[in-house]
């Protein structure tokens, strides 16, 4: 049992109806400290009854409501006297189940739009009569049946937020939980607070203990095994679990030669000084670099590192007695993605590197404890279990480590240079305050080499490119706009102080169209 199935706490749902931004939903209202998670579109109402919710969010979604095979929620559910926010697609069916009528419109709206309040409401109590929204719409609500009143317009967009006359159903057109809507965090907040009549209880301190509590009652006297690899998922995990059952966790640090410079001491000194743990740490440098000569095909090498990594936990793993359960560091993202949430949405399924990562034929059960949580919630519980804040900030790292940043032929030679670059550039970048303000940054060894001139001296080397990005999700991002007075210092660090690289570039490409690793 996690935390999130304990009856007794305020939760709200959000029916998700494929919108990109549900789980960004389901983060504002958690910033409330109310608990949510996004649920199904067409749950039945006993099903969304046996959640016990205070309140449900229908979110938007791309589909038009008069469209056959358009989703749709269950009728029945605006009348189980539990509150109901629409947004966007959201409100298009609401009003349209409730006798109204949604058209395509001509003007689309995308983007900022000026909205005015047209009537008092406790939606939008204490917010300015004026304010700008978020709007991402081809359809709109055309006309409401007599038991709505118009709240809201835009300049294009007659009916840009209603309230019904009788019941508790609220619906905007606008996207509250975007940021670009200002006032958005306030209306959600009168939702939750005012509308559903929640207190905003829920704590990440409730949820560690009530966690560790469910752990240790699951684990009873078994073993765990949990592996680590120097990001904050994996480290989250053994903290608690280590609170839990303590000597009763085993943990496992594939050493596959691939990590940052100094990443294996770093945990090794942080799960056995401040931890104690039973630590494991497997020297795979020499298999993964056997299995890696030659191999210039990116996809290729990720299915070696894959493939060499069960190898070796497996391996370990077999050295431990008594084992019963293997923890991994699944997120609430990861499972959602993946589809694999008891009622969560079945269109948006994306099979996920961190949902059953390791193979099944390994026999042990999975303990997955942070995979209620964000990313976010995870840092600050770490931070709350006691991690250090250099561990809990770090900026996220892929599991086939420096060889998809080493692009051409992975060699120690190739690695040392790179790590010592990417280990210059993160010390300025974090020397000028920036590391925390940016989501993302190494350094990549590229392929190629140029002609420079050292002293007097003709060069021909390798040439490093910076990439740095900022994003909210890594689904998309933007590259970071570093002053040029941060990129000349790490410049001038990585060509002076590596052996090797006579050029530097700065990566200024967006994702989409390119992705954030170069492999
Ligand atoms: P891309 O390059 O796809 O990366 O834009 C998005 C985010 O995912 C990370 N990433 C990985 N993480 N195993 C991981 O655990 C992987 O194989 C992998 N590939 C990419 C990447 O660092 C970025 O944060």
């Amino acid at each position: 049992m996690t935390a999130s199935t304990a009856a007794s706490q305020e939760r709200v749902l959000v029916l998700d109806f494929g919108s990109q931004f549900a789980q960004l939903i389901a983060r504002r209202v958690r910033e409330n400290r109310v608990y949510c998670e996004i649920v199904r579109h067409d749950l039945s109402p006993e099903q969304i009854r046996r959640h016990n919710p205070r309140g449900l969010i229908l979110s938007g979604g791309p589909a038009s409501v008069y469209e056959a095979g358009a989703p749709k929620c269950d009728p029945a559910i605006f009348r189980l006297g539990i509150p109901v926010l629409g947004i966007c697609y959201g409100m298009h069916l609401a009003c349209e189940v409730l006798g109204g009528k949604v058209e395509s419109f001509p003007a689309r709206e995308f983007g900022r739009a000026r909205c005015r309040v047209t009537q008092p409401s406790d939606l939008f109590a204490g917010v300015p009569e004026q304010f700008d929204v978020w709007m991402s719409h081809g359809d709109q609500v055309m006309r409401v049946s007599d038991d709505f009143t118009p709240l809201a317009k835009t300049g294009t967009c007659p009916i840009a937020a209603v309230k019904h006359k009788s019941l508790p159903i609220y619906c905007v057109q606008f996207h509250p939980e975007v940021t670009h809507t200002a006032i958005g965090s306030h209306l959600l907040h009168n939702f939750l607070m005012t509308v559903c009549g929640c207190t905003g209880t829920w704590k990440l301190g409730d949820f560690a203990k009530e966690t560790i509590r469910a752990m240790r009652e699951r684990i009873g006297q078994h073993r765990v095994i949990c592996g680590l690899s120097g990001g904050v998922d994996s480290a989250v995990t053994a903290a608690l679990l280590y609170q839990a059952i303590g000597s009763q966790l085993s943990c496992i640090l594939v050493d596959n030669g691939l990590l940052r410079k100094d990443e294996q001491a770093a945990v090794i000194a942080e799960f056995t000084r401040h931890f104690k743990t039973d630590l494991h740490v497997v020297q795979g440098e020499p298999r993964f670099l056997a299995d890696l000569k030659g191999i210039t095909e990116p996809q290729e090498k990720r299915r070696r590192i894959g493939h060499a990594f069960i190898e070796c936990f497996k391996e370990e793993a077999k050295q431990i007695q008594g084992v019963k359960f293997l923890a991994q560091g699944t997120l609430y993202p990861d499972v959602i993605e993946s589809g694999a949430a008891a009622d969560g949405p079945a269109a948006t399924i994306k099979l996920h590197h961190n949902v059953g990562g390791l193979p099944a034929e390994l026999g042990f059960e999975l303990v997955e404890p942070l995979r209620d949580l964000f990313k976010d919630e995870v840092r600050r519980l770490g931070l709350e279990l006691g991690l250090p804040e250099d561990l809990v900030w770090r900026h996220p790292f892929p599991g086939p480590g420096l060889a998809v940043r080493c692009l051409g032929e992975v060699t120690k030679q190739r690695l040392d240079v790179l790590r010592e670059a990417d280990a210059i550039m993160i010390e300025e970048i974090k020397a000028a305050g920036l590391y925390r303000q940016t989501s993302q940054a190494f350094a990549v060894l590229l392929p190629v080499q140029s002609v420079g001139v050292m002293g007097d001296a003709r060069t021909y080397e390798n040439a490093v490119a910076l990439r740095c990005v900022n994003t909210d999700d890594f689904m998309t991002a933007d590259w970071s706009h570093l002053p040029y007075d941060v990129l000349a210092r790490i410049s001038t660090r990585i060509i002076n102080e590596v052996k090797g690289v006579n050029r530097v570039c700065y990566d200024i490409s967006s994702k989409p169209p390119a992705t954030i690793e170069w492999e």
